[in-house]
């Protein structure tokens, strides 16, 4: 068994249409091995979801609890045969409108898919991702593949190829990298199983957008509410980065007063960014203030949290302010993973 604390990676630089190149890939992961791929969301960290010793690799290699189980991501409709015992006619409604696309479904699951995948549970998650690399990857392996997050458990997910190669190298067979991932948060997860569409996991798919097209009210899973359970995986700190972060929610102004009064409260020897939206940038009285993007333009808010939470990491950082937005739309999605890297140290001043 290979030492997968100390192993040589090959990273593969290549552009959306080099898709020709990802012959060795698909051969590592039929292997067993384990790849990095982008996606239109977040980078993922992938190996076939029916090889068990390839899984328990995803779980080592990241220091992932094993009760959080991954969503495999598929390339044609075939495949999810394979992996699900139904398909709802509100799920196919679903597949129809957003797939391939960042949509992620609870499925019941076929009885031979690994409990290490689902981690123990009778569903399964299954996505089709849209990224042309992704998409070409699955189809050369032609094996459903297994994937969560190609960071590190804990840390911001990551958008680019360095981000995956800062947390992965040495670890892994090899990372692929192709760009930044255009959506730049998770996939929207969804459950069908109960009487109400849930959302276990807000993403760039928007509740509003799942309500047009089952045509019914959608919700959000509430914390620790037991008829809709979340997403195991959102009980954990995620995305955090290293320094403290304060997010800040509420009426505009008064949220860049607020910050502004942090920040001549807090001792001079403390570095401390600010990050902004756009229009708020010149009001903040410090040094270090990283534009978020603009309000009007929260999908590109979207696509630079993560990569901004990083960079707050290589600033070494004491101390990091975070403006919240609201959250309608792709906001609640923003919303959901700003408050996770605030660690719950969140102020409203509505
Ligand atoms: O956009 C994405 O979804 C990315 C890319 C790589 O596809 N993947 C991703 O995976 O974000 P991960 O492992 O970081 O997050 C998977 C989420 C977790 O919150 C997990 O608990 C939830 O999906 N999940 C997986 N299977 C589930 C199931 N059977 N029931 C409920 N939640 C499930
Ligand atoms: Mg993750």
């Amino acid at each position: 068994m290979p030492n997968y604390l100390a192993m040589k990676t090959t990273i593969l630089t290549l552009d959306e249409t080099q898709s020709n190149l990802l012959e060795p890939a698909a051969h590592i992961l039929q292997q067993g091995g384990l790849v990095a791929f982008p996606t239109e969301t977040v980078y993922g960290l992938g190996a076939i979801y029916n090889n068990e010793s390839a899984l328990l690799k995803i779980f080592a290699v990241k220091g992932r609890p094993a009760d959080n189980p991954l969503i495999v991501h598929i390339w044609s409709l075939e495949q999810l045969k394979g992996l699900v015992s139904e398909v709802s006619p509100k799920a196919e409604r679903l597949i129809n409108a957003f797939w391939p696309g960042p949509l992620t479904l609870i499925f019941p699951k076929q009885p031979d898919v690994s409990p290490i995948v689902t981690a123990g549970l009778d569903t399964v998650a299954v996505r089709m991702p849209s990224h042309p690399v992704a998409r070409e990857l699955l189809k050369q392996t032609g094996i459903a593949v297994a994937a969560p997050s190609a960071n590190l458990s804990g840390r911001p997910s990551p958008t680019r190829g360095p981000h995956v190669i800062e947390d992965l190298d040495g670890k892994i067979d090899m990372i692929i990298d192709a760009g930044m991932c255009s959506a730049g948060v998770e996939s929207t997860v969804l459950s069908l199983a109960g009487t109400e569409p849930t959302i276990l996991r807000p993403g760039s798919v928007t509740l509003e957008m799942l309500e047009q097209v089952l045509q019914e009210r959608v919700y959000f899973a509430g914390p620790g509410n037991v008829d809709r359970p979340q997403a195991p995986g959102m009980k954990y700190r995620h995305y955090a980065p290293k320094a403290p972060a304060i997010l800040v929610e509420g009426e505009n102004l008064r949220v860049v007063a607020e910050i502004n009064r942090l920040l001549a409260e807090q001792s001079p020897h403390i570095k401390a960014v600010v990050l902004s939206t756009t229009e708020n940038i010149s009001y903040y009285h410090n040094e270090w203030v990283l534009d978020l993007g603009s309000r009007n333009e929260p999908s590109v808010i979207a696509g630079r949290i993560y990569d901004l939470l990083r960079f707050c990491d290589k600033l070494a950082v004491d101390q990091i302010y975070i403006e919240g937005i609201p959250a309608q739309g792709i906001g609640a999605a923003i919303i959901n993973r700003l408050r996770k890297a605030a660690g719950g140290n969140i102020i409203n001043v509505s």
